[in-house]
C-alpha cells in the first residue's frame, strides 16, 4: 500500500525506518499533474531501489509569474493513484509553509549557467528549483534521485549542485517521453487549443532537423511560434517557444 504523508517529521521517521532496514531509497521530485513522463521516472526508480518516494509539491519560489503558479493543475487524488500504480511506496505532499519555514531567507544561487537560457527568461527560476531540490534531497536522504532530460538545464544544474555541495544522493537522468508526433509530454500541454496542439509537434521536428540554431529559429518563426531562444549547448540543441499564452521547452541531442 502506498502511503501519503504531508508532515516533514513523519516523513523523516519513515525514511529512517527504511534506512534502518538497510533499504535503498529512490526519490522522484515532481510538481504533480503526473503524466507518462513523470511515471517513467517512478518506474526507473522502482527498478533500481527498494523504496520509492515521490514528492508532489508545486514550488512557489520557482515561479516569477504568479498567474502561472495559480494556473498550475493540482490533482492530488489522481496523482496519488498514478504514483501508486507506477510503484511508489510513499507520496510526500508537504505544505509550502513547512518547506519554507525560513520564509525563503536561505536559498541556493548558482551564478553562471542558471542565468542563461531558461534563467534569462524566468527571473529567479533556478534559485527556486535548486533550493527546493536541496531541501528535498536533505529531507529524504535518498540513494538516487531521478530527473528528466526534458528539463535538461535543470538536470545539469541539479547535478552540478549535488557535486558542489558533496551531496551523497546520486543524480540519475531519464530520457524525454514524447507523444507519437514528437511533442514532449508536459503538464502544460492540456492548455493547448486544438490548433495549437496541431502546431506544437513542429517544435520538436525543427529542433531535430540538423539545421543551425539560427536556421531553426527562423523555421520556428515561419511556422508560427514566438521564439525565446534556440541555442546549442555542448552536444544539445535547446529551445523555448511560445504559442499563444503557453510556453514550451524542449531539447535534442545532436
Ligand atoms: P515537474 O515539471 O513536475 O517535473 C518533474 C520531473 O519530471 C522533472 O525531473 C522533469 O524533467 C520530469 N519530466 C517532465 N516531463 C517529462 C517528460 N516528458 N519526459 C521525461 N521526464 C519528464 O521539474 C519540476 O517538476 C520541478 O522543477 C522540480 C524538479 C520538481 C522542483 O520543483
Amino acid at each position: 500500500m502506498t502511503e501519503l504523508i504531508h508532515d516533514i517529521d513523519k516523513l523523516r521517521g519513515r525514511v529512517t525506518e527504511y534506512r534502518r532496514g538497510g533499504r535503498s531509497i529512490g526519490l522522484v521530485p515532481t510538481m504533480g499533474a503526473l503524466h507518462e513522463g513523470h511515471l517513467s521516472l517512478i518506474r526507473h526508480a522502482r527498478n533500481e531501489n527498494d523504496r520509492v518516494v515521490v514528492t508532489i509539491f508545486v514550488n512557489p519560489t520557482q515561479y516569477d509569474d504568479p498567474s502561472d503558479l495559480k494556473r498550475y493543475p493540482r490533482t492530488l487524488a489522481a496523482d496519488f493513484e498514478k504514483a501508486e500504480e507506477s510503484g511508489a511506496d510513499l507520496v510526500f505532499h508537504p505544505e509550502a509553509e513547512a518547506i519554507y519555514a525560513d520564509d525563503y531567507r536561505f536559498k541556493v544561487i548558482e551564478t553562471d549557467f542558471s542565468r542563461e537560457l531558461e534563467g534569462a527568461h524566468r527571473d529567479g527560476h533556478f534559485d527556486g528549483v535548486l533550493t527546493v531540490v536541496l531541501k528535498l534531497l536533505n529531507i529524504i536522504q535518498a540513494d538516487r534521485a531521478y530527473f528528466g532530460e526534458k528539463d535538461w538545464q535543470q538536470l545539469r544544474l541539479v547535478r552540478d549542485m549535488a557535486a558542489a555541495f558533496f551531496h551523497p544522493t546520486e543524480i540519475i537522468s531519464c530520457p524525454t517521453i514524447r507523444e507519437a508526433d514528437g511533442l514532449a509530454l508536459s503538464s502544460r500541454n492540456v492548455h493547448l487549443t486544438p490548433d495549437e496542439r496541431t502546431l506544437a509537434p513542429e517544435f520538436h521536428r525543427v529542433l531535430s532537423s540538423r539545421s543551425t540554431a539560427r536556421e531553426m529559429e527562423q523555421q520556428l518563426v515561419d511556422a508560427g511560434f514566438a521564439v525565446d531562444y534556440v541555442e546549442q549547448c555542448g552536444d544539445r540543441i535547446l529551445g523555448a517557444v511560445r504559442i499563444g499564452k503557453l510556453r514550451l521547452i524542449d531539447n535534442v541531442q545532436l
